[in-house]
């Protein structure tokens, strides 16, 4: 979704410059055109050519160079812009952009664009507190600003405060979202799980499966960036998930079930990319099972006795009250793909099903890359190339979106 955005970077004085540097070329990298104003004194702290160099395109640094060009540019730029962010912005820039002056190019351009502001506050924690530092920042929430709080640790005087610029996926993960808040699901909310479940076998052991949560990860991701208000239910993995979204852990097949049942009642999709686990140990022990204690079977060997979990799909297809909401399962198989991806579409009542050979390499649990199948419920089959986890779920909600159309 950055592909082709017109970003422009407004970067300010102060320490935490070199970390935009690396913000410029993430943005490079994910194809958005990013064009980096320096403020005077930001040009003191890193050299305009380690922008140039990441971000593959001119560096502005001065409104008043002799050609004359920089002081029309900044119309265009402005003009151009999808999004204005400045990072770091330090008290001093807060403060003329609060005030409406322009007296270099960063101030000059947020003057003329119509494009969101975006903006990183990171300073000294005595001048990020400073009322007039605040009154500025209000000032420019006011008008529709949307400010990244600081974070808190320790800054380049040696105190601990806040103060600090965010990591580059934090401040990516806000460009993403105030780039995709007029998205195809702008409005719209989704609920996606991810990862396997654990089921208990005693407190320390667990029937859990290969999951780890990328794709589910990818879709939710790509539901925020279009706009969506995302639930994310995520069963076991050791990935963290990703900011800008409502995140429910539940490590059982009974524990995703309630918390899916809760969220779908006010959402408009579900996506379920979790791997759930079928059956569910009946009586978990409630200490440890010991080698040669009484849960052993006389010849050493262990009975486990598992039962049926509930199927969550399948319980929704039941309800009439959800028939509104758009339903996608997922299809993990290792033989007759065909045949168990459409016996899975019709049984749970989905819209589609994303069918995928985990047996295949680079596809399904644990990989970048996916190759899947979509099932639809009209009848067509449409199989996809092998392609990253991300592109695989901006697909999915390609297809997802005009069914959502059909709802008010
Ligand atoms: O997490 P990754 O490492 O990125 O791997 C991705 C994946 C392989 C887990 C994912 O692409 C995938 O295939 N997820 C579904 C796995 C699965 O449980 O498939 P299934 O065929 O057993 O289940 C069919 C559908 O019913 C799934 O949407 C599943 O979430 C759902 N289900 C299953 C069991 C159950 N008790 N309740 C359910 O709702």
């Amino acid at each position: 979704m950055l592909q082709g955005k017109r970003i422009v970077l407004g970067v300010c004085g102060g320490i935490a410059v070199y970390k935009v540097a690396d913000l410029t070329s993430k943005l490079q990298q994910a194809g958005a055109l990013v064009d980096v104003i320096l403020t005077a004194h930001a040009a003191e702290f890193v050299r305009p050519l380690t922008f140039s160099t990441v971000s593959h395109r001119p560096v502005y640094t001065d409104l008043w160079e002799p050609t004359g060009q920089a002081a029309a540019r900044h119309i265009e730029l402005g003009a151009a812009a999808d999004l204005l962010v400045v990072a770091p912005a330090t008290a001093n820039t807060i403060a003329r952009l609060a005030h409406g002056l322009a007296d270099d190019m960063l101030t000059a351009v947020a003057l003329s664009t119509m494009a969101p502001l975006l903006l990183a506050p990171a300073m000294e924690h005595h001048m990020y507190q400073h009322p007039a530092t605040q009154a500025n920042l209000r000032l420019l929430a006011e008008r529709g600003a949307t400010i990244i709080p600081p974070e808190t640790g320790h800054l380049a005087s040696g105190e601990i405060g806040a103060g600090r610029l965010p990591e580059t996926p934090v401040l990516l993960t806000h460009i993403r979202r105030l780039l995709g808040r007029d998205g195809d699901l702008a409005g719209r909310r989704v609920v996606v799980t991810a990862g396997g479940t654990q089921e208990p076998i005693d407190p320390v052991r667990y029937i859990g499966n290969r999951s780890s949560g990328l794709m589910g990860f990818a879709l939710a991701e790509e539901a925020r960036d279009r706009g969506a208000d995302v639930t994310l239910i995520v069963g076991a993995t050791n990935t963290p998930p990703p900011d800008g979204m409502r995140v429910l852990h539940t490590p059982t097949a009974l524990a995703m079930r309630d918390a899916v049942r809760e969220a779908v009642a006010q959402a408009d999709a579900l996506v379920m990319a979790a791997a759930v686990a079928d059956y569910r140990v009946s009586e978990p022990a409630t200490q440890k099972i010991k080698k040669g204690s009484a849960a052993e079977n006389a010849d050493g060997s262990l009975t486990l006795h598992l039962v049926r979990n509930p199927d969550i799909l399948a319980e929704l297809a039941e309800e009439r009250a959800l028939d509104g909401l758009v339903r996608v399962g997922f299809a993990a198989e290792t033989t007759d793909l065909e045949r168990n991806a459409t016996k899975k579409l019709k049984s749970k009542r989905l819209n589609l099903l994303v069918a995928n050979d985990v047996s295949k390499a680079g596809s399904g649990f644990g990989t970048i890359t996916n190759e899947v199948t979509l099932y639809h419920a009209d009848g067509r089959i449409e199989p996809l190339a092998l392609l990253p986890k991300t592109e695989v779920a901006a697909a999915i909600w390609d297809r997802i979106v005009p069914l959502l159309k059909h709802k008010t």
